[in-house]
């Protein structure tokens, strides 16, 4: 397959979060399946490595520092990457952050933090790509949600839950608005993904018993999610529109560990 062959060859792609974690793998994912990634974080040297990595790949990337809580920044953001790649076609919205209070120990600041980052950053990058997706006619977002919008979050505060179920909102209430002139919007829901989020919140007995719940067995990867959000972005998937895509090994199906719920049962 020459470069040009590839699914995504020719469109340009905003990643935020991509410094680290879930966001690296997204990364990757998007310029191995040909596009050109800007490469968005608060911490610019792990903006700078994931950009190097795709560039040393033979792909093309950019680093941008935003901080995606902020509406100047990420208006920057969007400014210097259509300046530089030519557009934005694709927009991934997987910056997030979590803390571990519970509520009566949450101070408003740390609420109102969480809230910013996981829920107001997807809608001010929306905002700003919105205008060059409809010039073109084409546009794909997929914002990063959490199983925890389904349920409850195992590792981290109410206001984590509460973001996340709030991004699927946004991404059914956004995806309606602009399916019209060919812009998709969808989000996927991980399950447990070790990064350096989920180290920091999970201790080695929380993550045995948290990876027993998942039927398929196994932590799921960044590059899982790489893979899902490429196909979200591909002519695959052009029918999708509002759903909320569960990147969790099946660990939303039941809510007892998997050897137990077998302790109930006989195989014959
Ligand atoms: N790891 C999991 O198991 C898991 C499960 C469900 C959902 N998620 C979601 O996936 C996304 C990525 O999570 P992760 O585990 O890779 O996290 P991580 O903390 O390992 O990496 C997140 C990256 O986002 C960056 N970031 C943080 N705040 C930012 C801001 N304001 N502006 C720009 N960049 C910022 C960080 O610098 C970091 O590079 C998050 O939205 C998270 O809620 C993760």
């Amino acid at each position: 397959m020459t470069p040009s062959d590839r699914e995504l060859a020719g469109r340009v792609a905003v990643v935020t979060g991509a410094g680290a974690g879930i966001g690296v793998g997204i990364a990757l994912a998007l310029a191995d399946a040909g596009a050109a990634v800007a490469v968005a974080d608060i911490d610019e040297a792990g903006a700078a490595s994931t950009a190097s990595r795709i560039v040393d790949a033979g792909g093309q990337a950019m680093a941008v520092r935003a901080d995606v809580g902020d509406s100047a920044q990420v208006e920057a953001m969007v400014r210097t990457t259509v300046e530089a790649l030519g557009g934005v076609d694709i927009l991934v919205n997987n910056a997030g952050i979590a803390t571990t209070e519970l509520v009566e120990d949450l101070a408003e600041a740390q609420w109102r933090r969480v809230l910013d980052v996981n829920l107001t950053g997807p809608f001010l990058c929306a905002r700003a790509v919105l205008p060059h997706m409809r010039a073109k006619g084409w546009g794909r977002i997929v914002n990063v949600a959490s199983v925890a919008a389904k349920r409850i979050s195992f590792t981290a505060a109410a206001s984590y839950t509460a973001s996340k179920a709030g991004l699927l909102g946004f991404t059914r209430h956004l995806a309606y608005e602009v399916a019209p002139y060919g812009i998709n919007v969808n989000a996927i829901c991980p399950g447990p993904t070790l990064t350096p989020m989920y180290e920091r919140n999970a201790d080695e007995q929380t993550r045995r018993e948290r990876i027993a719940m998942v039927p398929k067995g196994r932590w799921i990867t960044p590059a899982d999610h790489g893979r899902v959000v490429v196909f979200l972005c591909s002519a695959g998937a052009d029918a999708l529109c509002g759903l909320a895509v569960d990147v969790d090994g099946g660990s939303l199906l039941g809510w007892m560990p998997w050897a137990h719920y077998m302790t109930k049962r006989k195989r014959k």
